[in-house]
């Protein structure tokens, strides 16, 4: 895997690709230094965010991009769960079972799915690992301990 992070103190940017091969495919995975991540393409904007849902490690690369309540999400083709593609937060609708009308609301349950961060040079599309020393649910779903999981018989 090549990297465009040099020699420097700044995190390494790893090679995802040609920017026309991910427009075209507009979702791509990439084990990228212990991570799988997903990199997506959505309205003129490239994505990137760990591969696997918080909630039970559904696959993101299967879900659909939709808007919710103005903020871009992916959802989780498993349980629905909606994750923003700008901060990894969790929305969801909540209802006040004690109101005559119900009027949902929605809610954040915080940031549960680790983003990184794309950039583009010269028609190449790069990651960089978001490396933040605080714990995201998702990054269980990127641990040895999970990927013993998915080898059993
Ligand atoms: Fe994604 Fe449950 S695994 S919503």
């Amino acid at each position: 895997m090549s990297s465009e992070g040099g020699k420097n103190s700044s995190p390494p940017s790893y090679l995802i690709g040609k920017r026309e091969d991910i427009v075209h495919a507009k979702k791509v995975t990439k084990f990228i230094n212990g991570r799988d991540v997903l990199v997506l393409y959505h309205d003129g904007v490239f994505h990137a965010v760990d591969m696997r849902c918080y909630h039970s490690g559904g696959p993101l690369q299967n879900g659909d991009i939709e808007e919710f309540n103005g903020q871009l999400c992916i959802v989780c083709p498993w349980h629905k769960y909606k994750i923003t593609l700008l901060e990894g937060e969790c929305l969801y609708q909540a209802v006040d079972p004690a109101a005559k009308v119900p009027n949902p609301t929605w809610i954040s349950k915080g940031k549960k799915q680790r983003i990184h961060t794309v950039k583009e040079i010269n028609g190449d599309v790069f990651v960089t690992l978001n490396d933040s020393p605080t714990f995201v649910e998702s990054d269980y779903y990127q641990t040895e301990k999970f990927r013993a999981t998915l080898r059993k018989p």
